[in-house]
């Protein structure tokens, strides 16, 4: 039996479906491995499972010849360098499409919380400060009827978009590396946009973007210049896309008047600066964990590995590869 390596604690319905095929090492205690602990527990193992947090590079890959196979739960894939893993024919999966709903679910929900001021108010009500009803009282943006901006128009972006159109009567204006087609913009009730304009013009700006260096702060001091101060920033992307200093400096100074965040530079840990703001709600990650959705998602990981190393009926081609090229490679 092939061995493989799951890297962080999962559903043990997965663990035992990947026990009927594969000699597997998991870490159901979810201890925190370093990268030379990863190195360790890979050796002799030809497949590994990881979710978005462990680093899979050219060094570990160096370290680990006999790796051929890294599926990963997560639909984002910045923690692992597919050229690295393509040069040396390593099959790489990750898991797009079922978290779609559920994530553009929480994105409009982050949204709301920021724009209707939610968690602060509840925050103020748990420190029993609430003595009587007041006509401002806590009162902040209205969400329907108004310009919901979105940097990012992939799957996700869209499943927003289309919850902004058609359930909110928003505005949508997008932005993204390539234009949607004429047809698609029309059934989202979206419109291209310039970034620029687009940071002028939302009342909620969504981001929705993958990371990598082109995408590294695209989010800064100059483009939050540029926004509404009535409006609303929502970060369910990932860490690094905006620039939590200057988000926190511009909410300080009520220039931007409030943000949701699931996801932060260096994260887990915070910039202290935001734990201290009223105006942002922060969130640890968490904008696909719906229990169904999850399980959907450790379910085509599995999927995944079982196609790549599986052997006879079922070996086949794993249903969401990213570099399928190094299987037909000879
Ligand atoms: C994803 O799937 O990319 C989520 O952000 C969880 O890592």
């Amino acid at each position: 039996m092939k061995k493989v390596l799951v890297a962080r604690a999962v559903f043990p319905e997965v663990i035992e479906r990947l026990g009927v095929v594969f000699e597997v090492t998991h870490n159901q205690d979810d201890a925190v491995w370093t990268q030379a602990q990863l190195i360790d527990k890979l050796q002799g193992r030809e497949g590994v499972f990881v979710t978005g947090t462990e680093a899979i590079d050219a060094k570990l890959l160096d370290a680990c010849p006999q790796l051929r196979a890294v599926c990963s739960m997560a639909v984002g894939y910045n923690n692992i360098d597919l050229a690295a893993c393509t040069a040396r024919r390593v099959l790489v999966s990750n898991a797009p499409d079922v978290l779609t709903e559920t994530t553009a679910d929480f994105g409009f929900a982050l949204m709301m919380a920021a724009a209707r001021r939610i968690a602060e108010s509840e925050h103020f009500l748990r420190a029993g400060q609430w003595t009587r009803w007041g006509h401002d009282l806590f009162a902040g943006a209205d969400v329907h009827g108004t310009t919901l901006g979105i940097l990012g128009m992939g799957r996700i972006g869209q499943a927003i978009a289309r919850r902004g159109a058609h359930g909110f009567g928003m505005a949508v204006v997008y932005h993204n590396r390539s234009r949607l087609d004429a047809d698609t913009e029309a059934g989202l009730g979206a419109r291209y946009v310039s970034k620029e304009q687009l940071l002028r013009d939302a009342d909620h700006l969504i981001l929705v973007l993958p990371y990598g260096p082109a995408s590294h702060h695209a989010i800064g001091a100059a483009e939050l210049a540029l926004m509404k101060p009535t409006a609303t920033l929502t970060n369910i992307a990932r860490g690094g896309i905006v620039d939590d200093a200057a988000l926190a400096e511009a909410l300080h100074e009520r220039r931007l008047a409030a943000a949701g965040l699931d996801v932060f530079e260096g994260e887990p840990a915070l910039l202290p600066a935001l734990l201290t703001l009223p105006n942002v709600v922060l969130t640890p990650h968490i904008a696909s964990a719906s229990l169904p959705t999850r399980r959907a998602m450790a379910e085509l990981a599995a999927d995944n590995l079982i196609a790549a190393l599986g052997e006879g009926e079922r070996a086949g081609a794993p249903p969401t590869a990213l570099n399928p090229q190094v299987l037909r490679a000879g």
